[in-house]
């Protein structure tokens, strides 16, 4: 194996509105799309798009959402041998999309507020098989730290997408993770610091850095994405494409990120190549109906004459 995701699944029902309903009223929307989302199933399909082997440690209800989700995991090549079937709904995404492509996201966990640190020792062979644990916030914080001290006493590195953001998240139970991925409004809950211009978010990221985190990735939607760490900092700009559905955006740039680490790219290029990976997903319905396989991902970068470091 190469990724272990320790995460949510959810079934997305995203309505695309003209505008948001008032209190009482009833609207007609133009477009509905149901699909499988979930920050951590989103990682996860990015990755495996892309090639890479992912286990996957989640939680899905007893119904008839979660034959759905297992089947679309094992569709694009995760193992499922470590998603529990859960006696309580799966998880479930009302989402908003509006015509200027910016999104508002409902999330009801359901079965993800019930993966337990037992469930990562339970899957401990596997996931000590992997070279990266990749974590979001749509499980308990309990197991989110679990898997980050799992991580260090294998010598696994971990990546933290802390989101949704959550303002309870211990900063001292993750001050040792490899790479930390927030977008900026993550960052602002996380550090208490304004974070309007890119200075102040290089000096938000700088001080977690100085905290003990490896690297600190900064996602700015259609701006790009600022890394940070001990050598410095340097500020990558998106790619200029037409937004569509921006929604799950984050999530295929972690998936693309992890997948680019696995497979040996220095820190630069991946972050490179997930930049350009996110950017393609933004021109698309949906969350992982967004997600370009490698083959799909080679002809639109090499049609846009994107220098994209390939993996
Ligand atoms: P979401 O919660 O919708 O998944 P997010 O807030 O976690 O998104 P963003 O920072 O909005 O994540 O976007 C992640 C990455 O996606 C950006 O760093 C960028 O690479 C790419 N991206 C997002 N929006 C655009 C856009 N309009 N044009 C080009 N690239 C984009
Ligand atoms: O990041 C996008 C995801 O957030 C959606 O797929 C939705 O399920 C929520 O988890």
């Amino acid at each position: 194996m190469d990724i272990a995701v320790i995460g949510s699944n959810m079934v997305d029902l995203i309505t695309y509105v003209s505008r948001m309903p008032e209190q009482g009223e009833t609207l007609e929307a133009p477009d509905f799309r149901l699909g499988c989302g979930g920050k951590g199933a989103n990682q996860a399909i990015a990755a495996s798009r892309l090639g890479s082997k992912v286990v996957m440690v989640s939680r899905v209800g007893n119904d008839a959402f979660a034959d759905n989700t297992l089947t679309n995991f094992r569709d694009n090549g995760i193992d499922t041998t470590h998603v529990l079937r859960t006696a309580a709904s799966s998880g479930v995404a009302p989402i908003f999309v509006d015509p200027q492509s910016r999104n508002s996201i409902l999330i009801i966990k359901g079965a993800n507020s019930l993966l337990s640190p037992e469930d990562i020792d339970n899957a401990a062979d596997d996931i000590k098989s992997c070279q990266l644990i990749v974590l979001q916030l749509e499980v308990p914080l309990e197991t989110v730290y679990h898997a980050v001290d799992f991580g260090r006493q294998h010598g696994i590195p971990v990546l933290l997408n802390p989101a949704p953001a959550d303002p309870s998240l211990d900063y001292d139970k993750i001050a040792s993770i490899d790479y930390f991925v927030p977008n900026e409004s993550e960052l602002a809950l996380l550090t208490g610091n304004p974070v309007d211009t890119i200075d102040q978010v290089k000096t938000s990221a700088q001080e977690l850095v100085d905290k003990g985190m490896r690297n600190v990735i900064v996602t700015l939607g259609h701006r790009g994405v600022l890394w940070v760490s001990a050598a410095g900092s340097e500020f990558i700009p998106a790619q200029s494409v037409k937004a569509v559905d921006t929604t799950g955006a984050g999530d295929a740039f972690i998936g693309a990120f992890s997948h680019s680490l696995v497979r040996g790219l220095p820190v630069a290029d991946a972050l490179r190549m997930a930049n350009a990976y996110a950017a393609d997903s933004v021109t698309k319905q949906g969350t992982q109906s967004s997600y370009a396989t490698a083959e799909e991902f080679a002809a639109i970068s090499s049609q846009m004459g994107h220098e994209t470091p390939s993996v």
